[in-house]
């Protein structure tokens, strides 16, 4: 979600402004997902180098949180989300901490969409915590080496619960990752949008999943459809 600050600039607005409209489109975007039957849905809300921003923002970004996940909590429930905090959650405000946990465990029955929260979240740091959890168990002879497989791994990251991603969307011109679900995107479909955040519609949404379907996914091997093995049938 992408582009929030620079969307407020341009119009004469602070950067905060554009956090504000960003979460308005936050909310829209899940219903739309939801509707659509994703099965899992990550907006990726606040990495960990994000903390380096000057105080004030920070500050106000937490504040919008907290009371995005104060006033969200009924329609999350009832809406039979799955709610995962993905990230370094002891890193926010112990406020927000609570509000994650709370809302985690008030949706801990769901069996619906998961919608996972990307805060304090950076990819190599998740990784790298992984790792290290991988380690620990086989120094101690709790894991046997070939053991350590790529479920493994998948398993000891914040995401466990939810499938991989099959689509990644970035929007506010940028073409880039920044530390987002290095793993789990192995082989997911990028698209990226010159829109920012603050202007990303459930049309633009629907526009990228028209794109993201008319893509042929081959994850490394090749399809023959109506190649030699056809012609060896006949
Ligand atoms: C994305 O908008 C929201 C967060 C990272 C919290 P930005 O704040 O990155 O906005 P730009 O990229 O500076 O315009
Ligand atoms: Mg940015």
């Amino acid at each position: 979600m992408d582009g929030n600050g620079r969307w407020a600039e341009k119009r004469g607005h602070n950067r905060v402004f554009g956090h504000a409209r960003g979460a308005e489109r936050a909310r829209e975007i899940t219903r739309e997902c939801a509707r659509l039957g994703v099965e899992a849905l990550t907006l990726y809300t606040f990495s960990t180098e994000n903390w380096q921003r000057p105080a004030k923002e920070v500050n106000f970004l937490m504040k919008l949180l907290s009371r995005y996940l104060k006033h969200e909590i009924q329609q999350i429930v009832n809406n039979n989300f799955q709610f995962r905090p993905v990230g370094f959650i002891d890193m926010p405000p112990t406020e927000i901490h609570r509000e994650l946990v709370k809302l985690r465990d008030a949706t801990a029955k769901n069996d619906g969409m998961y919608l996972n929260i990307a805060l304090s979240y950076g990819s190599r740091q998740e990784i790298t915590a992984a790792v290290q959890g991988i380690a620990a168990d086989v120094a101690a002879g709790r894991l046997p080496l070939n053991a350590v497989t790529e479920e493994e791994i998948s398993r000891r990251l914040f995401t466990s619960e939810s499938p991989d991603p099959d689509l990644v969307i970035r929007t506010g011109g940028d073409q880039r990752i920044s530390n987002f679900l290095l793993w789990q995107s192995a082989y997911s479909e990028l698209y990226f949008t010159e829109k920012c955040w603050p202007d990303f519609k459930v049309e633009d949404l629907q526009e990228a999943i028209a794109a993201y379907s008319a893509r042929e996914r081959r994850f490394g091997k090749v399809l023959n459809i109506t190649g030699p093995r056809d012609e060896s049938r006949a």
